[in-house]
């Protein structure tokens, strides 16, 4: 069901949080780790404790509710996390109205909840990433009762339209389209904590779009796990091309997309509207043995992968690829490893971002045999990355000496002089010098050097 959060509850817990802290100057502090709709999810609950009227904190330390959000897909992800709130022990002890929650995909596991509910007694609440329009009744209770909640289970499908998010930048904007995930690759916890795929209206989107340019937003990132098996009335590659009709000056990317719905209506939806959709895929490999994707359950094959590239690259020109692969997966021979090597060789990413397997508990994968030691998942990474390199170097030769519309980002001073930072249409990011550059704003920059993952140049 998709409902509005001004017709629930939560505005009535919203006000009560308000009226209880009001004039108090108190201030939140959000930590988030994960994925880009980890990032988009902290932004909404920045803006539901704006609203409830706590202020921005510029530093945990002056924080008086500090929300983690959290991510549970790798091992090293969730120790990072629980070390990081294991340390707000000593703040809560120096300031017992302290309020720490622990949000995001952690929290909807049942066994972190018993862990932080049982050992961690200074939490005060976990919310689960699906759920995020009860955070005003988690801190009403926390302020009003010194309660502490933990909540599970109580994921229903929905969605909660109407959270105003308090955005970090003024230029890129996320904009989640559709939530969790249907396709249970065997290794990953994903569907376990985000639940089954379920899409927002198109025309909730295209009207949040059409605002966010309205307001001066220049690049416009839409989000999903599985962001092209969006389904409302409109397929992805539909909602995309009425995304792209919309008037101004910006660019349209999306996040991410798997292979099995990467289909022709996409390419061509990308062709067509090649100067509002950036050209960059992130088209995650995870392998390239047939035998390892099959265990994976990834539903595709190497030579289906190959065509999906080869289509890209022909359609779209100048486009870059990037990818995800997992090394050492359960019985991942040599040669398996060698025909992911192969793989990359054939397509020649632009960027690889490759992890080592990490057992997740509860997951299809945790259950199979041939577990690979550690030291040769290591080794192959290395050499996975060692190559990688070498390619992505390659890849971003042939844009020197070429004029590039860079989104200015950020700036510094390095060596006394004023850099500033953009990325390309290509997603790579680019340090540049210019006497007209503004952050926020587009500028034609060429490209005078390069590494393997970084431009350099300057205003032309
Ligand atoms: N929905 C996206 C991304 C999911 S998570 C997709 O389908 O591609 C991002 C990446 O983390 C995955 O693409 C995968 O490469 C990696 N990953 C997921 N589970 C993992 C695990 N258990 N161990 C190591 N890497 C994992
Ligand atoms: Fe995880 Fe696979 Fe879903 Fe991506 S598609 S979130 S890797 S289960
Ligand atoms: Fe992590 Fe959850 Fe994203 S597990 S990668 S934060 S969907």
């Amino acid at each position: 069901m998709i409902f509005n959060i001004q017709e629930t509850a939560a505005q009535g817990f919203i006000s009560s949080v308000r009226t209880l802290i009001e004039g108090s100057g108190k201030k939140y502090f959000v930590i988030t780790f994960g994925c880009q709709q980890n990032e988009a999810d902290s932004e909404k609950l920045r803006g539901l404790l704006s609203e409830m009227g706590y202020l921005a904190a510029e530093s945990v330390e002056e924080a008086n509710i500090i929300l983690v959000n959290t991510c549970a897909i790798r091992e090293h992800a969730e120790m990072k996390a629980l070390s990081l709130i294991g340390g707000f022990k000593a703040q809560k002890r120096r300031d017992p109205e302290l309020i720490v929650g622990v949000v995001g995909c952690m929290a909807a596991e049942p066994s972190v909840q018993k862990k932080l509910k049982e050992d961690f007694h200074f939490v005060s609440f976990t919310l689960e990433p699906n759920m995020l329009h009860k955070l005003p009744e988690l801190v009403y209770s926390a302020v009003a009762d010194r309660k502490r909640r933990f909540i599970i289970g109580e994921d229903s499908g929905d969605i909660a339209e109407g959270i105003e998010p308090v955005r970090r930048s003024a230029h890129r904007a996320w904009v989640s389209v559709m939530y969790g995930c249907n396709n249970f690759c065997s290794y990953c916890i994903v569907p376990y904590v985000r639940g089954r795929e379920r899409s927002r209206d198109s025309s909730a989107v295209i009207s949040e779009c059409e605002s966010l340019i309205a307001s001066g937003v220049k690049e416009l990132t839409l989000l999903g796990q599985n962001v092209n098996s969006y389904r409302s009335d409109m397929d992805f590659p539909e909602l995309l091309a009425s995304t792209a009709e919309l008037s101004g000056d910006f660019i349209i990317r999306f996040m991410t997309s798997h292979p099995k719905d990467t289909s022709e209506k996409l390419v061509s939806v990308m062709k067509k509207y090649s100067g509002k959709i950036a050209p960059y895929f992130h088209l995650p490999l995870q392998s390239g043995s047939d035998g390892v994707l099959r265990k994976m359950n990834r539903t595709y094959t190497r030579e289906q992968f190959l065509k999906i590239a080869e289509s890209l690259r022909e359609s779209v020109p100048g486009i870059a690829l990037s990818t995800d692969v997992i090394v050492g997966f359960p019985g991942e021979t040599e040669e398996d490893f060698l025909q992911t090597l192969d793989v990359l060789e054939k397509v020649r990413f632009d960027l690889v971002y490759a992890f080592i397997f990490s057992e997740r508990a509860g997951t299809a994968a945790a259950r199979l045999d041939g577990k690979l030691e550690r030291e040769v998942k290591t080794e192959r990474l290395t050499r996975l990355l060692a190559i990688q390199d070498g390619i992505s170097l390659e890849r971003n030769k042939p844009l020197l000496g070429t004029v590039q519309r860079i989104l200015t980002d950020s700036e510094e001073i390095r060596d006394g002089e004023r850099v500033f930072t953009g990325r390309t249409p290509t997603n790579k990011p680019v340090h540049f010098t210019a006497k007209n550059a503004e952050i926020g704003k587009f500028i034609n920059i060429k490209i005078e050097k390069c590494g393997a993952f970084e431009l350099y140049g300057s205003e032309v």
